[in-house]
């Protein structure tokens, strides 16, 4: 059918492919999520569940909450999988062939242990009690003086996960430790470039070609050779009887499955772990956070409003904790709302048909990969009052009491659901209410808050000076 140039019969739907290209020009790269979540191609109108071919792949869109969540809950089992995509492959290579290895890409057994373990571990550790140990001292925001807050909340949000892997926090001047959040944050935004996109459909020849995609491979090569500097430093310490960090657990986890074939656990796979655990623990809550400044520069009257909350029920003396939360439904619900509107995973993570299923009345074949788009979702005018406006009242209901709607769902939902989803909570709240009740944000004088973004894996602001007064 990819020769003939047309779908496969009950296939989903879409606009008409253009050889060797398919759809890949009927899209707009910079605002991908937009153009996903758009059903109307050259005047056609398609239902939620539609198809578009990216060069010789196809990509089955799914949009709407209900079509999204029939795909992840109702027959999750069938859309668990990742696709096996070729930049995955090539850079993986090394440690095997052919052979994915880490948390977020592989499926079947490995992932399943992986990610058990995983979550076992991160629980264990007592995530919201350590959170306030690693705030930022006061000093870091020049009060009254613009700054760029990007990298500073890059590092205080890095740390989190730094000690909860690696045991220990790196300081706010550590340059090699600068250097690598930088690196991994220029990662996020090639791995779902364009680039990633061309070398994914046309591997055989963008193998051959320099461009970002070669730049990609040695970003993560050098995160992974941090990793296992990390990993040396933890073996020559190592004591099982004194467990202090992921790192520790797997080596005892590495050490209690030896001599079982078909063991997952090893030096491999606890570099890949530690590298999306790393990756995905930074990014995501510290770009939350720069868009929370955003809005809070952009709506002062709701920043006043969280900050009366925090001085009523928190005060000045003392810092907020998560037994705070449940206390807080003004400043919770801001916080929801920034996280919807903010939309930072915007495509979510692609899923891959692990068998032949039904979806909206078309048959997709085993293996195709699908993007439950969480666009779609967020922003549906059928699931939200205001959906393109920042609106606090999304989450709270007449009397003022915090409510949750079904279609919130940016971790996304069923078997493959954010890993990460109660630290990013904690870290959110704990964070965001930490600065509301210390400072108060805006942008520079004669500067307004500007919304645009950069597309990658992550929806991220623009870079943006921000003035922080303290209160
Ligand atoms: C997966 C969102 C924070 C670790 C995901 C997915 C989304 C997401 C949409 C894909 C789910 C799917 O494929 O259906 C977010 C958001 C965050 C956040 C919005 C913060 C605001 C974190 C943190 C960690 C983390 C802090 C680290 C502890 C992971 C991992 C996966 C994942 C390992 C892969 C899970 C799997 O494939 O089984 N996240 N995430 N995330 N996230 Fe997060």
């Amino acid at each position: 059918d990819l020769i003939k140039n047309r779908r496969p019969a009950s296939f989903p739907p879409g606009p008409r492919m253009f050889p060797i290209v398919g759809n890949m020009l009927s899209v707009d790269h910079k605002k991908l999520h937009e153009s996903m979540t758009k059903t109307v191609f050259i005047k056609v109108t398609y239902g939620d569940v539609y198809s578009l071919r990216m060069g010789q792949r196809f990509v089955v869109v799914v949009n709407g909450f209900d079509a999204v969540k029939e795909a992840l809950i109702t027959q999750g089992d069938s859309f668990a999988e990742r696709p096996v995509l070729a930049l995955q492959l090539d850079m993986f290579k090394g440690l095997g062939e052919f052979y994915i290895y880490s948390l977020l890409f592989t499926n079947g057994n490995t992932w399943r242990e992986q990610r058990r373990f995983a979550l076992f571990t991160l629980r264990n550790f007592g995530l919201g009690k350590k959170i306030s140990k690693y705030f930022p001292s006061t000093c870091l925001f020049c009060a009254g003086k613009p700054f760029y807050p990007h990298l500073i909340i890059n590092n205080a949000v890095s740390n989190i996960i730094c000690s909860l892997v690696f045991g220990h926090r790196f300081e706010y001047d550590d340059e090699k430790f600068k250097g690598m959040i930088e690196m991994c944050e220029k990662g996020i935004q090639l791995q779902a470039s364009i680039w990633t996109r061309l070398y994914n459909s046309f591997p055989h020849l963008m193998r051959r070609l320099p461009g970002p995609h070669k730049t990609l491979q040695n970003i993560w090569e050098d995160v992974k050779k941090f990793i296992r500097e990390e990993l040396q430093d933890h073996k020559q310490n190592w004591d099982p009887s004194d467990q202090r960090d992921y790192i520790d657990c797997y080596l005892n986890e590495i050490q209690m499955t030896k001599g079982q074939t078909d063991s997952t656990f090893d030096d491999a796979n606890l570099v890949a772990c530690v590298l999306d655990l790393f990756v995905a623990g930074t990014e995501t809550t510290s770009t939350t956070l720069r868009w929370a400044f955003l809005y809070m520069a952009k709506y002062p009257e709701i920043q006043e409003k969280v900050q009366a909350e925090i001085d009523t029920v928190i005060g000045q003396s003392r810092q907020p904790s998560m037994e705070d939360r449940a206390n807080l439904p003004y400043t919770d619900a801001v916080i929801h709302e920034i996280q919807r509107i903010g939309n930072i995973v915007p495509l979510n993570l692609p899923h891959s048909t692990t068998r032949e299923v039904q979806l909206g009345g078309y048959t997709i074949p085993k293996g195709v990969t699908v993007v439950p788009n969480l666009t779609s979702v967020l922003f549906n005018k059928n699931d939200w009052e205001t959906p393109h406006t920042f609106n606090p009242g999304h989450f709270l209901n007449e009397e003022g009491k915090f409510v949750k709607p079904a279609a919130f769902i940016p971790f996304s939902a069923g078997k493959r659901q954010c890993l990460g989803e109660s630290l990013a909570k904690m870290e959110l709240f704990l964070f965001f209410t930490s600065f509301m009740q210390r400072y108060t944000f805006s942008m520079p004088v004669g500067v307004k808050p500007v919304f645009d973004y950069h597309l990658g894996a992550t929806r991220a602001p623009l870079h943006y000076e921000l003035c922080a007064m303290s209160r």
